[in-house]
């Protein structure tokens, strides 16, 4: 088989055989393909697409492409969550203890932000002294013993995707339902759990900009996660808003105690109670109405707070930083956007949000570059809300004044005004089950 061959074959909208794209993601994995031929697949991909079951043997052969954790000491109760991506999406460290203090097994591996998107391991590493490293066995037995531990991807964890989306990054192939599809339900399938809940994101801040292609998004997934013997489970939430008021590492920290204590932003508090009943209903087999009500309880009641401190001073985080987010890493320069005019905010460009809060140094531009804990903003208006001219839209917190210019130009730009309030779209937009 020559990789030339089967290029050209994709280009020309022909089908690949099971045997074909094992070839194509071995040959890349180990070396034999090289960049450019896989950058030229990628991109026939991308225009061609690819049937469901090329997708589903796509995923497979790059789960297989490394290592796979087992699990199966945690039986049923083994849950996980992945977000497709978002602004202000602190979602996993609200439901990691209300799931694990209602039963749950996570053993999670998350990711760090990358553009506009932020990234769940940045924000747990602005908590002082959090362990984002752990060895498995240390991993497994403080899930045995927590319910919950959360580092980043390690080990040699499905090194085709590792490969294959930092080529996609540099060559506009990000965005192709198979390429994304396969990428994120390799990476689940890897990681072992038995319940996967997943959350895609539509909207201006997401990958998925349509209903439509989030929609073919959470079906193919779901179908792949099922034909794998997983119990998966989509829920398609907005991301043309973004997700509560506060998109920045410590700043996130701040909101997801703010939920679990109970005075969190409604649209995050509602995102969570319906991805943390999904979770439970899968891995405890609870009917969804009695899942919502034990997660209602836990918030109400203190237990997932003390399960967040819980879990974050087993992983070596200084826990104390909870009860008083003052000790959180803080901006040296705090400065509020005014609104320009007065009106209702018709809409926010969420992917330029976002981009505002990673100039402030909130995010990188590279994977190497470094992150300002501290940095990032608050909002005061959102989608819907009537502001006065001169009245604060947002807070920009960062340590380089500097950046204060361009993310304020960028934010504004985010944000169109009208005269009459703008119907509002559902926050969720359905579940595939
Ligand atoms: N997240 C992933 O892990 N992979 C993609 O391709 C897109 C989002």
């Amino acid at each position: 088989m020559r990789m030339v061959d089967l290029i050209e074959k994709k280009r020309d909208g022909g089908i690949l055989s099971d045997d074909e794209i094992r070839f194509i993601i071995e040959g890349f994995t180990q070396g034999a393909i090289p960049d450019y031929q896989m950058s030229a697949f990628a991109m026939t991909v991308f225009y061609r697409g690819m049937t469901d079951h090329e997708t589903a043997v796509l995923t497979d052969a790059m789960m297989r492409s490394g290592d796979t954790i087992d699990l199966s000491r945690f039986g049923t109760k083994s849950v996980d969550k992945h977000s497709t991506g978002g602004v202000g999406d602190k979602t996993t460290l609200i439901l990691a203890p209300i799931v694990s203090c209602l039963g749950g097994k996570m053993a999670k591996m998350s990711g760090r932000g990358l553009g506009h998107t932020g990234g769940t391991v940045d924000k747990l590493e602005s908590i002082p002294g959090y362990r984002t490293t752990l060895s498995a066995e240390e991993f497994m037995q403080q899930v045995e013993e927590v319910g919950v531990a959360v580092i980043g991807q390690s080990g040699n964890l499905t090194p085709a995707d590792k490969k294959l989306y930092a080529l996609r990054d540099v060559t506009a192939t990000i965005d192709s339902l198979p390429l994304i599809t396969s990428s994120i339900m390799s990476k689940k399938l890897a990681a072992g759990s038995h319940s996967i809940v997943l959350d895609v994101k539509i909207g201006s801040g997401a990958f998925m900009k349509t209903l439509a292609d989030g929609k073919k998004l959470a079906e193919n997934m779901v179908a792949i996660g099922k034909a794998c013997g997983r119990n998966v489970t989509a829920v398609m939430t907005n991301m043309d808003i973004p997700l509560g008021n506060y998109i920045g590492n410590a700043l996130e920290v701040i909101e997801a105690v703010q939920v679990l204590q109970g005075r969190g932003c409604e649209d995050l508090q509602s995102v969570c109670r319906v991805l943390a009943s999904n979770m439970l209903a899968l891995c405890n087999g609870w009917e969804l109405s009695y899942a919502e009500q034990q997660v209602d309880e836990a918030v109400a009641s203190g237990a997932a707070f003390a399960q967040m401190k819980r879990w974050i001073a087993a992983q070596g985080g200084d826990a104390s930083v909870l009860d008083d987010t003052a000790k959180l890493p803080q901006a040296s320069v705090q400065y509020e956007i005014k609104a320009p005019r007065s009106g209702y905010i018709q809409h926010m460009d969420t992917q330029l949000v976002g981009e505002a809060s990673a100039i402030l140094g909130a995010g990188r531009k590279t994977k190497e570059d470094s992150i300002d804990f501290a940095a990032g903003i608050v909002l005061q208006k959102k989608t819907g809300d009537f502001v006065e001219a001169g009245q604060t839209l947002a807070v920009l917190h960062t340590n380089k004044a500097e950046t204060l210019g361009d993310s304020e130009q960028v934010f504004l730009r985010a944000i169109t005004f009208g005269d009459i309030q703008p119907e509002m779209q559902p926050l969720i937009y359905g579940v595939v089950r």
